[in-house]
């Protein structure tokens, strides 16, 4: 192998960028060549493509979002955008892929493998955490801290009103962001996918809080939560049955996905990048590299996009605890 393709896909996520960036030095630091291919699939499909060398990557190991730029391709979902893609990656040179992003891009590369026979490897970048095989994929743990630092401070106005907040977060069908940060912010309750908690539970919860002593309360909802109501049905559900309480709601969106990166995200994106691009020099194809244990691992890529991983049980009941 004597030039490597990289390319981001999907939705961004912190540490991308260091990812790319450890991508492109470890391709010069074994004497490769590196292609940056921008948009994604899409831009493979266009031929977007640009030659990487160490120095283009100065300055962003703590820039969030992808200096590649990212997109979701519905034109790589046909055999002829795939073909396409293909040319051009041959036109190049280009002998294999490192592609950085979630489950939909793993898919991607996996059935671009099996077309092709072409070499890729994923690197799992997303703030959802929902890649089975890696207890961490890149973003994940820069976007606990965001959402954590956006809850201390709704809670200013939560207890300083006596108010009680919704605070919708992301992470699709997944609930880790929820539960992680509601731990780590002291939420009353959490409301995620993989658990229904149900509206009467919910209510039985808060009024018991409030007969405890507690004046403000704040509750984290995972945006792919099953309850059966939506954030703002949830308010006025329980503004109608607990007429006390002065209900608001937040959507706290797209800010989870930006900003700088923790140091926990750069160096475990640098670290996959060494791996992802050694592992290709080994001969190894079809894999995603990951962390388990403090040890970089390699799983299947159809195993990566198959099995969601699960929530901790264990922080279930240290949340119920926490409520007490
Ligand atoms: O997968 C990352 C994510 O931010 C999810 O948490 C969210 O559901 C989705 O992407 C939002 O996608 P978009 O930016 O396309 O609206």
């Amino acid at each position: 192998i004597k030039k490597i393709g990289v390319l981001t896909s999907g939705g961004d996520s912190p540490g991308m960028n260091a990812a790319i960036r450890s991508v492109v030095r470890t391709c010069a630091y074994h004497n490769l060549e590196c292609i940056g291919i921008y948009r994604g699939y899409q831009g493979m499909i266009e031929g977007d493509f640009k030659e990487m060398g160490p120095r283009s990557v100065n300055n962003i190991v703590n820039k969030g979002g992808t200096i590649l730029k990212s997109a979701r391709s519905k034109d790589f979902m046909t055999p002829e955008g795939r073909k396409k893609a293909h040319d051009h990656l041959v036109k190049a040179g280009v002998e294999a892929l490192v592609v950085i992003g979630g489950d939909g891009t793993f898919t991607g590369a996996e059935v671009f493998n099996k077309d092709y026979g072409f070499p890729v490897m994923g690197i799992p970048g997303t703030i959802d955490n929902d890649i089975f095989g890696t207890s961490h994929t890149l973003g994940y743990d820069t976007a606990l801290n965001t959402v954590v630092d956006v809850i201390d401070k709704i809670r200013d106005t939560a207890s300083s009103h006596n108010r009680l907040f919704f605070v919708e977060v992301m992470g699709r069908d997944a609930g880790h962001i929820a539960l992680n940060a509601g731990i780590g912010a002291g939420a009353e309750e959490i409301l995620i996918p993989e658990e229904d908690l149900g509206l009467e539970r919910l209510l039985d919860s808060l009024k018991k809080s409030k007969a405890s002593g507690k004046s403000s309360s704040i509750v984290v909802i995972a945006e792919g939560d099953k309850i059966g109501k939506n954030v703002f049905e949830l308010k006025d559900y329980v503004e109608t049955h607990m007429p006390e309480y002065d209900v608001r709601v937040s959507v706290l969106g797209h800010m989870q996905r930006g900003g700088a990166p923790s140091c926990f995200d750069r160096v475990l994106a640098s670290r996959l990048g060494v791996k992802a691009v050694e592992s290709i020099l080994e001969g190894k194809s079809n894999y995603m590299v990951g962390i388990l244990g403090d040890k970089i691992t390699l799983t299947p890529l159809e195993q990566a996009i198959k099995g969601h991983s699960e929530i901790d049980r264990e922080l279930l009941r240290v949340s119920d605890i926490m409520t007490t």
